[in-house]
């Protein structure tokens, strides 16, 4: 079932146009959010929301991270992303007023579904966003929206994760508009620029000689270090998760803000750290914030891979390497800057001759704690 593809994760990899499209598909009707699933919600229910808790592992926990930003954004709702393995067991805080939100691709997460029945016992109104039909974790909630990534087989979670970011970014937009904190001309530019998405992984996609060979240059590497800042921070997270799980490789993700709280006294000459570049066109931009990160990185002798909008000329003059991603508005750029680091991990594992789609230690669903 690979159809032709060496490994089932370069097939996952390249599906990833396809899993955002097909989640979305359906769901926009007319320039607005549609999605039937939650229709067991009433507005008036979905208005009354005063909290969001998301509760996931892993990969989908990071894409629950980056949803954060964009929920809170369009919807003025706080929301919390927690580990489904720490929710449980500290008694968290949570009513009928509360909305917890599991993520999970295969649905049967053991963590993810005993923090869905606990919230459940707690008076909570639970939804979960799940890649697989029928599975556990989307019975015992109230409503499902699935991602319609297909079947994920590699061990390491690739186009689930983009499919994930998708559904919850529709539920965001539709979120919004049922609590009428975002303008129409807001949203049908949000909406816009999702539709857009899959043509500009493509292009993302492109690139993935570049990185591939950037990959087998440092096959020898020992520790890798990722910084990103607002969403590209999960983004930094997963890139160091999937360096860690594919590769064996030491590698940490960091918060570009907190280099100087610390991580900075790991910096030495011959350093990998690749840097998640925000836009320069975001309106109270970051960008400058990043490229100074850079600067005082690459000062201390880090070599920097950077990942920047096409167009970014700030970076050149700082970064060893600069792999380019289509503009696309701040929100939206996890879904295109998360792509060369799944091809970069990837490469670094067939580069040590590894398995990529079987990781060592690892199972794709943890059915136990
Ligand atoms: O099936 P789930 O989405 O609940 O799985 C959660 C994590 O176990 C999963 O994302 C894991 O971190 C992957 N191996 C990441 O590539």
């Amino acid at each position: 079932e690979k159809g032709g593809w060496s490994s089932f994760m370069r097939k996952e990899v390249s599906e990833q146009p396809e899993a955002v499209a097909n989640t979305i598909r359906g769901r926009i009707v007319e320039g607005e959010v549609h999605i039937p699933e939650l229709e067991s919600f009433g507005d008036d229910e979905l208005r009354g929301i005063r909290r969001i808790t998301i509760v996931a592992c892993g990969t989908a926990s990071y894409a629950g991270l980056v949803a954060k930003y964009a929920i809170e954004q369009w919807a003025r709702v706080p929301v919390e992303v927690e580990l489904s393995h720490e929710f449980r067991y500290r008694e968290p805080v949570i009513d009928d007023t509360t909305l917890v939100l599991s993520i999970s691709q295969s649905g049967e997460t053991m963590d993810t579904l005993m923090a869905v029945k606990y919230a459940r016992e707690q008076g909570a109104r639970t939804i979960s966003i799940c890649n697989t039909q029928g599975a556990t974790i989307p019975r015992e909630s109230d409503a499902v929206v699935y991602t319609h990534a297909g079947p994920e087989v590699a061990v390491a979670s690739t186009k689930a994760f983009v499919a994930q970011i998708t559904a919850l970014y529709l539920f965001g937009l539709h979120l919004a508009r049922v609590r009428g904190t975002l303008s129409r001309e807001a949203l049908t530019e949000a909406l816009t620029e999702l539709q857009e998405i899959p043509a500009k992984i493509e292009t993302v996609l492109g690139e993935s000689e570049r990185v591939a060979q950037l990959a087998h240059w440092m096959a020898d590497t020992r520790s890798v270090l990722f910084l990103g800042r607002h969403v590209g921070f999960p983004i930094a997270l997963e890139g160091a998760l999937k360096l860690k799980e594919l590769a064996y490789i030491h590698a940490e993700g960091f918060a570009a803000g907190e280099l100087k709280h610390g991580p900075i006294a790991l910096i030495e000459p011959g350093q990998p750290v690749f840097v998640v570049v925000p836009s320069p066109r975001g309106s109270a931009s970051l960008h400058p914030k990043v490229v100074s990160n850079i600067q005082e990185i690459r000062a201390r002798g880090a070599r920097v891979i950077a990942i920047a909008e096409a167009g970014d000329a700030a970076v050149l003059p700082f970064a060893d390497e600069v792999i380019r991603i289509p503009l696309a508005a701040p929100l939206f750029e996890p879904l295109l800057a998360v792509v060369p680091l799944q091809v970069f991990a990837m490469e670094l594992s067939q580069a040590k001759g590894l398995d990529v789609d079987q990781p060592r230690n690892l199972a794709k669903s943890v059915t136990v704690e």
